[in-house]
């Protein structure tokens, strides 16, 4: 445990990267967890950590209220990287000076470096790099040199090795820097020393013991949804505790065709979960007859998953453990030094929120993991590549698709328009380039004419975009042929449909889901 587990850790002031700097140290295979800035050095030294990374941040170090860290964690004698805003602070609190530049440098520049730093060592000279900063460092603290230079900051990369405190102005962790990961793998592994400890094959091992040790014989219940968090979370508790674990997934009438049956052929036949399905179509659809406010929509199908789920539980009898699929982000969200939203944004979304009365301690496996991490440990555990790298898919399924109102009979409809949207963005081998891509019918009829016959039919729309985490989306650019083959299908195929659309709304202003 402590082999894997002793961190780098990412104090946080602010940056927009700070979780791409903690994902680029576990792409060196090595562990590293996001800190609120004030953290003070005794809880920093209490962390164990391998090594420090002050982040950039917005704020500028001389204006009122700037974040500061705890000094102590200078003395703590653990080597410290600092990024942008990060190496200011060394610049400002260890006898340097920082300045307000003229013009704030944004954007690609060029390092120019002798060779001889073991924190540049491997990147070329010059080579690209990205800045965005408003102050620079004009005097040197006691102790430090500099190793690197670019046009207009002659202090781009610094060095104290005898304490081994280093910065660098620009983001090595940005692809603008596309040799930027050389400056963490030279921090973490000649810096600080850490050995290719966090590979997901070392975690699922670590965490199937932990797993076994909290839960002993105790039972454990999991809502599975087929989508990957709850899918890799069920895996990985089979594991360690086998029979103990049963899983409940209901199909709420909402779900993508076939996928019932997908669900129940791996959890079931192939892993031998034990697994509870559950066909709830009519209720949902009852309940929601006649609805069209989205967030009504939403309501009700969080509200009736709650009651079919507890009843099922109740079914089981005595449970000790809730399942849940919660990630890193959201534990970040929740513990931000700028209180973020809860952590319990997700499972709201997800389970609809279950009621205390349960009374479950709750288990979540993969709290310490990024998404990228939950797809590898997936096929590490040997979970199919279908399920593994699906794009996201709401709770409230395609609920939430059919705008207007939810009847089975538009339902059905949306699954054959949504089944061949996916089929063919899989045969043009676009599927992995597209964070998620979604058909939606639409609440009007248009008139058409199909064959010798004039039609009055549904209306949908497809939508695809490329995102890193849903919070900015961007529509994806299809040539026209692969629209062109898309719209003839779901036009030919799909009974009730006589008119495809291309949705081309960026995140923000449009939400990526239409409801
Ligand atoms: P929006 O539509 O807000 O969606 O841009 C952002 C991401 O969240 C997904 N989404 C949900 N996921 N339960 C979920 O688990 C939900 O209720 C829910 N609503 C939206 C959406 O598909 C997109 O990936």
């Amino acid at each position: 445990m402590e082999g894997i587990r002793k961190p780098v850790v990412v104090l946080d002031f602010g940056a927009q990267y700070s979780k791409l700097i903690a994902r680029r140290v576990r792409e060196a295979h090595v562990y590293s967890v996001i800190v609120p800035y004030n953290v003070t050095a005794e809880a920093l030294r209490e962390m164990t950590p391998s090594g420090i990374i002050l982040s950039g941040g917005p704020a500028s170090v001389h204006q009122d209220g700037a974040p500061h860290p705890d000094p102590g964690i200078f003395e703590l004698g653990i080597p410290i990287l600092g990024i942008c805003y990060g190496t200011q602070l060394f610049a400002h609190l260890l006898g340097g000076r920082v300045a307000r530049a003229d013009r704030r440098e944004y954007g690609i520049a060029h390092l120019e470096h002798g060779h001889d730093s073991e924190l540049l060592d491997g990147m070329n000279s010059p080579t690209q790099v990205w800045m965005s900063h408003g102050d620079r460092v004009e005097v040197l603290p006691p102790g430090f040199a500099a190793v690197g230079a670019t046009e207009n900051s002659p202090y781009a990369a610094i060095a104290d090795p005898e304490r081994r405190f280093f910065g660098v102005q620009f983001h090595p962790e940005v692809v603008h820097t596309p040799e930027g990961m050389h400056v963490f793998m030279n921090f973490v592994h000649k810096i600080c020393g850490c050995g290719d400890s966090w590979t997901m094959g070392s975690f699922s091992d670590t965490a199937i013991r932990e797993i076994r040790e909290r839960v002993g014989d105790k039972k454990v219940l999991c809502a599975l949804s087929g989508g990957v968090d709850s899918s890799v979370a069920a895996a990985l508790i089979h594991r360690a505790v086998g029979d103990n674990l049963t899983c409940v997934f209901v199909n709420n009438g909402m779900l993508r065709k076939n996928e019932p049956e997908m669900v129940q052929c791996v959890f079931r036949d192939h892993f031998h979960i034990n697994l509870v399905y559950v066909d709830a179509e009519d209720r949902f659809l009852n309940a929601l007859a006649g609805v069209t406010d989205p967030e009504q929509k939403r309501k009700i199908i969080g509200a009736v998953f709650i009651d079919v789920f507890e009843e099922e539980a109740h079914k089981l009898g005595h449970m000790d453990f809730l399942a849940q699929g919660t990630l890193y982000p959201d534990v970040i969200e929740s513990l931000s030094a700028t209180g973020g939203p809860s952590a319990t944004i997700k499972s709201h979304h997800n389970v609809g929120g279950l009621p205390d009365e349960m009374r479950l301690d709750l288990l979540e496996p993969l709290r310490e993991l990024f998404k990228d991490e939950v797809r590898a440990l997936g096929r590490e555990l040997g979970l199919p590549e279908e399920i593994v790298s699906r794009h996201p898919f709401p709770g409230p399924g395609l609920g939430v698709r059919c705008v207007g109102e939810v009847t089975r009979e538009r339902l059905d409809t949306l699954r054959e328009a949504d089944a061949i949207f996916i089929e063919e963005i899989r045969k043009a081998g676009l599927y992995n380039d597209i964070w998620q891509a979604l058909v939606c019918l639409l609440p009007v009829k248009s008139v058409g004419v199909q064959g010798d016959e004039r039609t009055h039919e549904e209306v949908c729309s497809l939508r695809a975009v490329t995102s890193t985490d849903a919070m900015t989306a961007d529509w994806y650019r299809f040539d026209a042929e692969t629209l062109r083959r898309i719209s003839n299908r779901i036009c030919n195929e799909v009974a009730h449909i006589n008119r495809v659309l291309y949705d081309i709304t960026s995140k923000p202003p449009g939400t990526i889901e239409w409801e």
